[in-house]
């Protein structure tokens, strides 16, 4: 599949549940100092996709200082925490993008930029009637290769049995990626990644077991 054929609309939430009134002006000033669109062909990057509260962007920016991570996603909840973490921290290895992932990969169209590629547990649609509305596909897997390093990574955190089975799916018909992992997809997620996001955090409390898929790019 190519880049200019797909169609990806971002579902979902942009604002907490919250009343707490966001400041709009304010938060578009506060992202700008850390946004990205352009990226730079001599660094190499790390591609959160919907980094939520932004705890695997901090997570990733100080495992692997020389790379750059970029945080994709439009919660603007989230995006404020990320740039308080930042800010409070001191982290100066990760760049913001308030929306689409889409948006950075047709802005830095197919040079490959990112040695991992981050994916913790993306929106599950559980109704079968939603299910095109879920980011990783058999043409998402295809859109990203070009973009991910020689032996580049993707991981991927799920706790959607159905999404689990169909992201399998996925790696079998792209034959684009090695599943690294195979063996050990079951193995908490926090002994190769010591992060505990919100949702790691909801699946846990609610007694479900996430699955963690490494893809290795072939
Ligand atoms: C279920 S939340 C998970 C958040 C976080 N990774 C965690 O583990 O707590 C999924 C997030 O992905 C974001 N998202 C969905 N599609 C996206 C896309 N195409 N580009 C960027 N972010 C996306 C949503 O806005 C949402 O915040």
């Amino acid at each position: 599949m190519h880049l200019n054929n797909y169609k990806n609309r971002l579902y979902g939430r942009t604002k907490g549940r919250s009343n707490k009134k966001i400041d709009i002006e304010n938060y578009s000033e506060l992202i700008q100092k850390f946004s990205v669109s352009k990226l730079d062909n001599n660094k190499s990057y790390i591609l959160d996709i919907g980094s939520g509260y932004g705890e695997t962007s901090v997570f990733f920016a100080s495992l692997y200082k020389k790379d750059t991570i970029i945080a994709c996603d439009k919660y603007i909840n989230g995006n404020f925490n990320l740039v308080n973490q930042i800010q409070k921290k001191n982290i100066t290895n990760i760049r913001l993008h308030s929306g689409n992932v889409i948006d950075i990969l047709e802005n830095n169209k197919k040079k490959k930029f990112f040695s991992l590629v981050s994916i913790f547990f993306p929106d599950p649609w559980p109704k079968k009637k939603h299910y095109k509305r879920r980011l990783i596909s058999k043409s998402f897997l295809e859109i990203l290769h070009p973009f991910i390093k020689n032996k580049g990574r993707i991981c991927i955190v799920t706790d959607s049995i159905s999404y689990s089975r169909s992201i399998i799916n996925c790696i079998y018909s792209t034959k684009l990626y090695y599943w690294s992992n195979q063996k050990t997809q079951y193995i908490d997620v926090k002994n190769y990644y010591n992060v505990e996001t919100k949702y790691y955090k909801k699946a846990i409390i609610s007694g479900r077991k996430p699955i963690l898929f490494i893809l290795t790019k072939i």
